[in-house]
């Protein structure tokens, strides 16, 4: 089975999430300026995470999504997650992840999720709480897939 987590980070945050995924399912991260989406057709299952900036995908992430094609995820499995701040208006990043994934033909088979973060903005770091909550979502995608 091929499984990939993809992420982008500015201060680690996100890329820890995607570590504690990604040992949970056995397999390595990559990060998104790594990864060529034409890699992307031979897997079985796509975890990606992005930081939400100004309420979306960093721009990065945003330019990887909008080079996906149509179909190109045909038959492949994905979920997606975030990092963001806990204030009432946050805006969103792992729905619009998700949307694009659905579109190039992915499946999304387990809902998105948050993983919040605390701090100041040069140096956030997530909540406690937030690395076993990535361990047991890690469990249910194993568990779903
Ligand atoms: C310029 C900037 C804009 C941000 N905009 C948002 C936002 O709209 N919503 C939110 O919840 N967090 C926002 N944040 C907080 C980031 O989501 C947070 O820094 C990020 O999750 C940290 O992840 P990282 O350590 O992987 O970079 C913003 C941070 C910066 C620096």
């Amino acid at each position: 089975m091929k499984i990939l987590v993809i992420y982008d980070s500015n201060c680690g945050n996100t890329q820890k999430v995607a570590e504690t995924i990604a040992d949970e399912l056995g397999v390595k991260t990559a990060n998104i300026s790594s990864i060529n989406p034409e890699e992307l057709t031979s897997l079985d299952l796509l975890v990606v995470g992005t930081p939400i900036i100004g309420w979306k995908p960093t721009l990065r992430m945003q330019e990887f999504l909008s080079n996906l094609k149509s179909n190109q995820l045909d038959g492949i499995k994905a979920t997606a997650f975030d990092t963001r701040v806990k204030l009432f208006i946050h805006g969103d990043a792992m729905g619009k992840v998700a949307d694009s994934l659905k579109n190039a033909g992915a499946e999304i088979f387990v809902n998105p999720m948050p993983f919040y973060i605390e701090g100041p903005q040069a140096n956030p770091h997530l909540l406690k709480g937030e690395i076993e909550k990535a361990k047991e979502w890690a469990k249910n995608i194993k568990a779903k897939y």
